[in-house]
């Protein structure tokens, strides 16, 4: 089983941007943390991350014929991208969406979430453990889809 996780806009400064709403950790914390959750689980595992929407739209499409499934956590680009939403719905692989913070509990404009729109879950406000709890959650169906 292979997995795709692939991270979003400013998610690279993890454990320097906002520390009071994303914590300390850095995002190579966060690749150890979700290979180490894989590896445990015996899930092969592809890390991505940019700031560029256009190429999050590349990695998603690389994912068809590749990959069993997607963790997404596409940042800012969820309250505005109808490109990822639909490259997410193109590739049709089940998706599961993550953010760090709780987003129900913050600005209105983060209340909207094009990616959620093509996504079979979402784990909110969970930190780094809402990476974990998507890829067990991915694992759990695509093995029942098998
Ligand atoms: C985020 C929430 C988004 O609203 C924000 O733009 C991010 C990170 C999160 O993980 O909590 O960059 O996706």
């Amino acid at each position: 089983m292979k997995l795709f996780v692939v991270n979003g806009p400013n998610l690279n400064m993890l454990g320097v941007r906002e520390k009071n709403i994303y914590g300390t950790q850095t995002y190579e914390q966060l690749i150890g943390y979700i290979r180490e959750v894989c590896a445990r689980e015996n899930v092969e595992v592809e890390c991505f991350q940019s700031n560029h929407e256009g190429a999050i739209v590349d990695c998603i499409q690389s994912a068809y014929g590749k990959a069993d499934g997607i963790v997404i956590n596409p940042a800012a680009y969820t309250h505005t991208s109808v490109a990822i939403l639909d490259a997410l719905k193109a590739v049709a692989l089940p998706a599961v969406e993550v953010h760090l913070s709780d987003v129900s509990k913050r600005e209105a404009f983060r209340q909207v979430s094009y990616a959620g729109l093509a996504c079979q879950k979402s784990f909110i406000g969970m930190g780094f453990r809402g990476y974990e709890e998507a890829i067990l959650y991915l694992k759990t169906i695509i093995e029942q889809e098998a």
